[in-house]
């Protein structure tokens, strides 16, 4: 797996139970993956020596981000290594343009966009549309970085001069009135199998995902029925080998868009580790080594995965001690931590909360809102330590 990061750790956890060893290709051996995986290999994944090394002799490459030159994916495809998911796949996930024009061919639904070459595309663009816009760096965004919300077509035109100024691709886009955001994670293999779980709802804040709720509450049945087989149908269509993630805009008039794709284990399926018969990092690995793929049912009516995000001042207590005050109060609490310093804003952990008893529904809010109270309660003393609502152990 190429990176070194928290995806690449979880999956090097499922391969474990499989009987494989993940190797990885780390930047640095304190990567959360490279602490955990007796194969390592480092160097940059921009490197093709690099690259040629860490796959010498792998059943398969795969991935743990999505920025690896597809140059050089396609040279390694071209010496026998079997590259999953394929650079003709993974270049959906890389480049927001290129995505956006395919999907438009293939007649996904998406948001309005532009290519933009000066300046004056943002007018023109503005004006097409009759509404705000939003700039987006074509490639290397994640986490909202590369994001632009533009408050007025003043600020649209300053953010696209300052990329532009940067040498920096941008397109634009309409921004979309919302409820919520939801995603629909999927898996292929190169048989041809396709698996989808059920969808779920991210929360979003200053562009990072911070939560997950599995499945969407009250997302109506047809909708969810929509949204997994546009999933599997673009799984299809573009050729993807290993997990799928579709990120998509509940609108206000009840339509769903895409978003944008990614090719790897992604934020929105981390519940599966606790919430489903199969967890993501599994299926990647099942699909990539053409393995038959596993059952994606979830194991209670709702599954909540609180993100784990260094808080702005790094607590006294250690992380030790935070966890293990977390499993005194809530011995439910599932907690994953990715060996990562901590720092403001940074993802370094994630706790799942699986709802317990068959009466609870997805359909039930006082049910969804205490598992969604409870994760974030979790989530929140691991990275502050502070109890949300005013608990005190002693
Ligand atoms: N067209 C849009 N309209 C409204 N909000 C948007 C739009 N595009 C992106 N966003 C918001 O910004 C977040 C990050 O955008 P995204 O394209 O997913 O970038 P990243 O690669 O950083 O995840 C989204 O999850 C959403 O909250
Ligand atoms: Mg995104």
């Amino acid at each position: 797996m190429i990176g070194g990061g928290q995806l690449a750790r979880m999956t090097h956890q499922a391969a474990i139970a499989l009987g494989q060893t993940l190797r990885v290709l780390a930047a640095a051996a304190d990567e959360p993956a490279a602490q955990v995986s007796p194969d390592v290999v480092l160097g940059a994944h921009t490197d093709l020596e690099a690259l040629r090394r860490a796959a010498a002799g792998a059943d398969a490459l795969t991935f743990d981000h999505e920025h690896v030159p597809t140059a050089h994916l396609e040279r390694l495809v071209a010496e026998g290594v079997n590259v999953a998911p394929p650079p003709q796949a993974l270049i959906h996930a890389q480049d927001k343009l290129v995505m956006r024009r395919r999907l438009e061919a293939l007649g996904a639904p998406i948001p309005r966009f532009s290519a933009v070459a000066s300046v004056d595309d943002v007018d023109v663009f503005a004006a097409r549309i009759g509404g705000p816009v939003v700039i987006k760096t074509i490639r290397g965004g994640y986490d909202g970085r590369g994001v632009v919300l533009a408050r007025d077509l003043a600020h649209a035109r300053e953010a696209v001069a300052g990329y532009l100024a940067d040498g920096v691709e941008v397109l634009l886009e309409e921004r979309v009135a919302m409820r919520r955001e939801l995603s629909a994670l999927v898996a292929r293999s190169p048989f041809g199998q396709g698996a989808a779980w059920p969808v779920v709802q991210t929360v979003q804040r200053d562009g990072i995902c911070v939560e997950v709720i599995a499945p969407a509450p009250g997302l109506p049945g047809e909708v969810a029925a929509e949204a997994e087989a546009l999933g599997l149908r673009l799984a299809d269509e573009l050729g993807v080998v290993g997990v799928l993630a579709v990120e998509l805009f509940d609108t206000t008039d009840g339509a769903i868009l895409v978003n944008e794709l990614a090719m790897r284990p992604h934020n929105s399926g981390h519940w599966t580790m606790d919430g489903a018969r199969t967890s993501q990092f599994e299926q990647h690995l099942r699909a990539v080594l053409d393995y038959p793929l596993g059952d994606t049912a979830a194991l209670a009516p709702v599954t909540v995965m609180g993100n784990v995000l260094g808080a702005a001042q790094t607590p006294q207590m250690s992380m030790d001690e935070r966890v293990h005050h977390l499993m005194g109060r809530m011995p439910d609490a599932k907690v994953h931590l990715y060996g990562k310093g901590e720092r403001p804003g940074r993802k370094i952990g994630h706790v799942n909360i699986v709802g317990g008893g068959g009466q609870g529904s997805s359909d039930d809010s006082e049910y969804v809102a205490a598992l969604r109270e409870r994760a974030q309660r979790a989530a929140h003393w691991l990275s502050h330590a502070e109890w949300t609502d005013g608990w005190d152990g002693h």
